[in-house]
């Protein structure tokens, strides 16, 4: 397991000093924009449809309505929306590169940011795809934050865009309840590491012996060169949850704690904890370790399910909107799932407009 520092501040650990960003190149949140298809599945659908209930659903999950994409609409729809209304609120028309994290790219090859940058008027832009999962928004946040210190952008827009239901087999119970649609967006640019905005160290980490509690088997190229099509059901995505469930626990409180040290704060300095919205459960444990009361806790789970990658900026982008979120807050970003993959950041809400 590694942990990278993607910005600035001593680790306050012995060992290397962790350099931070020469002056002007710290990534500062200058917008934010998110979407969610239209159409609306409640937990009386699914009742109808698997052997589930809205009880379990909303007990177990925390979940009891969730956005998904009709027949036809793909990530890029979504990553070009939330896109369009990052760089709006940030008032900006351009960007010099475009990082988007999904785990439901259009097609397999090329990647689909390529297409989002063109879609949004960025051809030329230097575009790319993100694959952690779950996680994807903040190892994307941190590979902008690289791209902003090294120089080579100015400005970045990260997107983080699921289109869950596309691989989710939807007679499966233990995913189908859970895992929905939607993306959300930041415009990074370069900056002070101390103005609002400013992304502290963001602390990843991955363990690759566990990346069967949550894969996708066929579709890739251990299925493929074998020459035999896949397995019926194969092409879904599945998730060991109970298993899931406990690293989930043990590794955003973790390097929530590493983030909070490195950035040079206490838990106790933390005005709001956004974390990927995995299971409403789940968010409740890792706050109740990390002593975090409900008031500070930001959550959306109930509307918008487990939307993967977009979870974390959705979250965002909708309690800015909504008032939970305000200029001033310090916030502790985390996150967790497939790969393993996990991170976890903080940043002082800046003045911004969540389109
Ligand atoms: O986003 C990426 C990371 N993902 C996560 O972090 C998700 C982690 N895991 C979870 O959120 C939870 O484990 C789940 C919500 C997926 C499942 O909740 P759980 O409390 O861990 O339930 P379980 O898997 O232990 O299953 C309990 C029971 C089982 O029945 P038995 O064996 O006790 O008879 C399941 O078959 O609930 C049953 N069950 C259901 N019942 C009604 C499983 N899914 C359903 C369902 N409706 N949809």
């Amino acid at each position: 397991m590694t942990d990278f520092t993607a910005a600035s501040a001593n680790s306050g650990q012995s060992g290397p000093a962790v350099a931070g960003p020469p002056p002007g190149r710290a990534a500062v949140v200058a917008g934010i924009g998110s979407y969610v298809p239209p159409d609306v599945v409640t937990n009386q659908d699914l009742e109808a449809r698997l052997d589930t209930s809205d009880e379990w659903i909303r007990t177990r999950t925390g979940i009891a309505t969730r956005h998904v994409v009709a027949p036809g609409t793909a990530t890029s729809d979504l990553a070009v929306e939330a896109g369009r209304r990052a760089l709006t609120s940030a008032g900006e028309p351009g960007a010099d590169a475009v990082v988007l994290a999904t785990t439901t790219p259009d097609r397999p090859c090329p990647a689909t940011a390529p297409d989002v940058a063109a879609r949004l008027g960025l051809t030329g832009a230097a575009a790319f795809d993100v694959a952690a999962v779950c996680t994807g928004f903040l190892y994307a946040l941190a590979t902008a934050a690289g791209l902003i210190a090294a120089g080579t952008a100015e400005r970045v827009l990260v997107i983080a865009a699921d289109a869950f239901t596309t691989i989710v087999d939807p007679t499966d119970r233990t995913t189908a309840v859970i895992f929905a649609d939607g993306a959300g967006a930041v415009l990074l640019r370069a900056g002070e590491a101390d103005e609002p905005g400013a992304l502290g160290p963001v602390v990843l980490g991955s363990d690759g012996a566990l990346a069967h509690l949550i894969e996708v088997p066929a579709g890739g190229s251990r299925q493929r060169s074998s020459g035999v099509p896949a397995a019926p059901g194969e092409e879904f995505f599945r998730m060991h949850g109970r298993d899931t469930y406990r690293h989930a626990v043990t590794h955003m409180t973790a390097a929530c704690h590493t983030a909070v040290e490195r950035a040079g704060l206490r838990l106790a300095d933390i005005d709001r904890l956004a974390a990927h919205q995995a299971n409403a459960r789940i968010l409740a444990t890792v706050a109740d370790r990390l002593r975090i009361p409900a008031e500070r806790q930001l959550s959306n789970i109930e509307r918008v399910g487990n939307t993967g990658a977009a979870s974390i900026p959705l979250l965002l982008a909708q309690a800015a909107a909504e008032g939970a979120l305000a200029p001033g807050h310090r916030v502790l970003l985390t996150a967790f799932g497939g790969g393993l993959a996990w991170g976890a950041t903080t940043l002082r809400w800046p003045e911004v407009k969540a389109l």
